[in-house]
Parts: C-alpha cells; structure tokens; sequence
C-alpha cells in the first residue's frame, strides 16, 4: 500500500500511472470508513486499472459548531479495509497541506447547492466543491465513485466536473444499507442503542412512500406528508421531493426525482433517500 500525503506526491504518482497508459479510479473518504465506501472501492478497482482512495477530514465542509473535533479519525483500521478492497494508494494530506497560510480560493456551485441540506449547511457544499476540486487536481482520477446517500452531494460533483471541463467520469453508486434498512454512515456510531432503533424511521418512512409511488402516487406534498408521520419520533430537518437533475423542489413525480430527508437524531445528524422514475 502507497501512503501519500502531499497534493505534489500525489500528483507525481498520477503523472506517472498517466504516462504509462493506466486508468485511475478514485474513491474521495473522510475516512472513518464503513461497507458504503468499500462498495465505491470495489467498483473502482473493477472499473479502472489502479484505485487511490483519499482520507481527509475536511474543516471546510463543516461550520464551528459541527463535528469537526469528533469526527471519528480510524487510520490504521481505514488503512486495512483499503488494502482488503484492492486499493493501490491512500491520500492522506494534512490540513496544511491543503489549506496552507494565505489559502482564499473556493468552488461554489450554484443551483444544485441551494435548498436541502443547505438550509440548515450552508458552509457545506462550498466546502465539498472546493475539496473536491482540489483531490481532482492532485489525484487526475480518469473516474471518481460516490455514494447515493449524499444525492445533493453527487448533484453538486457532477455538475462542478461538467461545468469546469476536468474530464473526469462522476458515478453514483447505490446505497448501502444495515440489514434492518438503516443506511451506512459513519456517524451512525454515534447513536446509543435508543437512537440506533429511532434512525429506523428514515428507510422505513421512505421504503413506505417507494410503495406508494409505485402504486401510483405522483403528489409531492402527499409523499412528504407521510414520510413526515412517518419520521414523528425524529427531529426532521427536512422531507423534500426534488428533480433528479437539479435537486430543486417538485410538486408532481414526473420525471427522475429524489425523495431526501434529513433528521438529527440524538447527536447524529441523518440523511437517506430514494431515487423513482416514474
Ligand atoms: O462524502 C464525503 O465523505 C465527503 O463529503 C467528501 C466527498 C470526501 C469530501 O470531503
């Protein structure tokens, strides 16, 4: 396993896969890593001739009162499950590696960053953008996996690498759920025993609503009404129904959507979804 950690280490490798006609598929982590991103790694190490997983708790993603201090740092254990998935480099840069003295530069996306979790977020996606951006330019990945569960977050990496022309293949894996149906995170270890079985209420509440819009319900505010009876015992930061594409509000299902919720439960803060086509 190569461990690099620095933007120039990490560029220099790349360069060199480059030059000898290899593709790199690229899997973006804070680490802290569960059965969600190894299904991501899989995907690349399939898909690609080398895989760089990158490990970096990023402060721009989070405000000060987040959970930046806490985010659950596991290295050695992250380090394993790479090396177990098939990857051939962790990128692991420091904090000033990435944003040394006098660093003012930031990607915002407009439109697909607005509403969801940007209302209660709103540093988030400028944050993710910037990251995001800056990995891309160090890793040079021909290919870059992310997960379903941050829809708005895949939303926003797509339309960024359009927009600006990086050439990179942006692909959204699918969720990756507990055998009860609660979707994988890594802030899932924070919820006690009592929380664990309250968070159930997000998949159930929108596995409901999947039935429903299979049966043919197309009216948004009758599927985030029951969602939201659904998520009762929760402290719902939002149930939305929004376009596939633009991650703005709809009040009929008929083209791809997202049906998204956020909730905190206990001290975690939740998110899941679902995709429908009608
Ligand atoms: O999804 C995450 O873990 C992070 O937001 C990402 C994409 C690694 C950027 O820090």
């Amino acid at each position: 396993m190569i461990i690099l950690e620095t933007p120039k280490a990490m560029r220099a490798w790349s360069l060199e896969q480059k030059r000898l006609g290899k593709t790199i598929g690229f899997v973006p982590t804070m680490g802290a890593l569960h059965e969600g991103h190894l299904s991501l790694m899989r995907a690349s190490v399939k898909e690609n001739d080398l895989t760089v997983a990158s490990i970096f708790v990023n402060p721009t993603q989070f405000a000060p009162n987040e959970d930046f201090n806490k985010y659950p740092r596991t290295f050695e254990t992250d380090k394993a499950m790479c090396e177990e998935a098939g990857v051939q480099v962790i990128y692991a840069p420091g904090p000033r590696d990435m944003y040394p003295e006098g660093y003012s530069t930031y990607v915002t996306v407009e439109k697909v960053s607005e509403g969801l979790c940007s209302k209660t977020r709103p540093h988030f996606f400028r944050g993710v953008a910037t990251v995001v951006a800056k990995l891309f330019n160090a890793v040079l990945p021909d290919r870059a996996y992310f997960g379903q569960k941050d829809a708005q977050q895949y939303a926003v990496i797509r339309r960024m690498a359009d927009d600006l022309d990086m050439g990179i293949e942006v692909i959204e894996m699918p969720i990756i759920r507990e055998p009860d149906g609660l979707a994988m995170s890594s802030r899932n270890r924070y919820l006690s025993p009592e929380d664990r079985q309250r968070a159930l209420c997000l998949s159930q509440s929108l596995f409901a609503a999947e039935a429903m819009l299979k049966a043919g319900e197309r009216s948004a505010a009758v599927l985030i009404a029951a969602v939201r009876e659904g998520m009762k015992t929760v402290e719902i930061d939002y149930v939305e129904v929004v376009d596939a594409g633009t991650m703005q509000p709809v009040e009929r299902v008929d083209g791809p959507i997202v049906l998204a919720v956020a909730a905190q439960v206990g001290p975690a803060r939740l998110i899941d979804n679902i995709k429908f086509k009608p």
